[in-house]
């Protein structure tokens, strides 16, 4: 497929830090956008929209920062029609202004209480006023999914006439099609001036819509990490990016082996969980189980797999449970060097398969726990639990003591953290120091009943070096869940070691 640009390069304005944090209950401190902007750097988008410069001090303050950070991208606040607008922009020290005019009969009469003439002419006066001040200018239509197309192309016209550098279609509410927004972009991209695309994922259409403008001559395509962004989103720079490179062919100059890593550092900062289906960056994006899926995958990772994870910064993952068959089981086993006879291997995938029957997601532990009990094999457990006692409440650090029994020593060990169960952990962690150097690298807690005494169950993946494992724990407390899920953890990658050296 081809024949998608008709500008030399598509460019991405990415504005998570402007229309993503406009996401209901987002609020980014000045430090975390700062972290934001650098890895949107590193990635390589064209344009940071980094905030709002009139909204508040610590807006201003951020802009500054993100302004001065030597960042090879062009810095840029978003400003209404107005001068106040602009001088805030302006005294940020930024490189240009995403420079917003409604443009729908709609927004004009009942939001602005205006008509299209004051609007046209408040848009050129603007323009020029920031062009007077040395600003890029992205003159942008608000709602122009809803505006008379002719209106909009005078607009434009005149905005290009009074200096502006790009202009912007917003589909303020997500009511384009693909099939139209092409027609669109086709008409705009004849006026003689770089034209963006900044879509809403209403109808969840913000990544098709937008590809469709790319492909009708839009230059720069507006896009934010994860999607995030009022209401249902904007369009994902991931998406975009990945459409773009594997079934068109074009290169984006984005680093997309870092796409993963932004969307999680994205995720924690704004405290917005990826829906674990979310294309390219959701958990279950390279994750696997059914048995069919696995044998073949396994033989080629393309018969279930729309690209390699390498390619986006992830891992293949094959999780066990009810669906899976003897090629994954096996495959797991091996990666534990174990090696099982044909009846071993039948047997261990039907306890596996029971595990799961019974709702379970059957962890590396799990099935370490099975092939122990085929392989009629014991092991004493290298730590154990003999004491865990943890303080908490709203004046006093989180701090957990840990009394454990080591290779047979005893061992006691305090140590404090961020809530209790990060405490006990730290405290477990300390007690290993010289031993095991083990990390846990993530750590998910679901209430499997509701109400103030539910039952919870603590996934954890640990590791040592290269090696990871899961393990799981679970009961009414979840600091002691936790605790059981991490020792688990740590005794397996022991015995494996063990094993390894043996
Ligand atoms: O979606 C939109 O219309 C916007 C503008 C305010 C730029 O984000
Ligand atoms: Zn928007």
């Amino acid at each position: 497929m081809r024949g998608i640009a008709l500008f030399e390069e598509i460019r991405f304005l990415d504005t998570t830090l402007r229309d993503g944090e406009q996401t209901p209950g987002v609020s980014l401190t000045p430090e975390d956008k700062l972290t934001i902007a650098q890895n949107l750097d590193a990635l390589g988008v064209a344009v940071i929209e980094a905030g709002s410069a009139i909204a508040s001090e610590g807006e201003r303050r951020s802009l500054r920062a993100i302004a001065s950070a030597g960042l090879q991208a062009e810095i840029c606040s978003f400003a209404r029609a107005n001068l106040p607008d602009l001088d805030a922009a302006i005294d940020c020290g930024v490189d240009s202004v995403h420079l917003v005019v409604p443009v729908s009969d709609l927004h004009i009469e009942r939001k602005l209480k205006s008509n299209r003439e004051a609007v046209l002419q408040r848009a050129l006066e603007v323009t020029e006023y920031a062009k007077s001040h040395g600003l890029v200018v992205e003159l942008s239509g608000e709602d122009a999914s809803r505006a008379d197309l002719d209106f909009l192309c005078r607009l434009y016209s005149s905005g290009i006439e009074a200096g502006a550098d790009r202009l912007c279609f917003c589909d303020t509410v997500g009511l384009m099609v693909p099939e139209r927004t092409f027609e669109v972009f086709r008409r705009l991209s004849a006026l003689g001036a770089p034209v963006s695309i900044h879509c809403h994922n209403d109808f969840g259409m913000a990544t098709s819509n937008t590809v469709a403008a790319l492909r009708g001559g839009a230059a720069q395509a507006h896009v934010t990490i994860n999607g995030i962004g009022e209401r249902a989103g904007n369009t994902s720079l991931e998406e975009v990016t990945m459409i773009l490179e594997n079934l068109y062919g074009i290169s984006t100059g984005i680093r997309c082996d870092m796409l993963y890593q932004v969307s999680r550092m994205v995720s924690r900062l704004t405290g917005i969980q990826v829906a674990p289906n979310k294309a390219i960056v959701g958990e279950n994006a390279f994750t696997h189980e059914a048995g069919i899926h696995v044998d073949a995958l396994l033989k080629d990772s393309s018969t279930y797999e729309a690209m390699q994870p390498e390619q986006v910064g992830r891992e293949r993952r094959i999780v066990l449970g009810k669906k899976s068959g003897k090629a994954a089981v096996e495959r797991a086993l091996r990666e534990f060097g174990l090696s099982v006879n044909h009846d071993q291997l039948c047997e261990i995938v039907t306890r596996v398969k029971e595990l799961g029957d019974k709702g379970k997601r059957v962890t590396d532990a799990d099935l370490q726990a099975i092939s122990d009990i085929v392989l009629a094999r014991e092991h004493e457990p290298m730590v154990r639990l003999q004491e865990v006692t943890v303080i908490s409440g709203n004046r006093v650090t989180p701090t957990a003591s840990v009394k454990i029994i080591l290779n047979g020593k005893e061992t006691l060990e305090a140590a404090a953290g961020v809530g209790p169960v990060d405490a006990a952990i730290n405290a477990i962690r300390r007690s290993m120091v010289g031993v095991a150097d083990v990390r846990l690298e993530e750590y998910h807690v679901d209430a499997i009943t509701g109400g103030t005494n539910a039952l919870v169950e603590v996934w954890v993946t640990m590791a040592k070096d290269d090696r990871k494992i899961t393990a799981s724990g679970a009961g009414a407390d979840i600091i002691m869940a936790s605790v059981e899920a991490v020792l688990e953890g740590i005794n397996r990658l022991m015995w494996l070691e063990e094993r390894k050296d043996g």
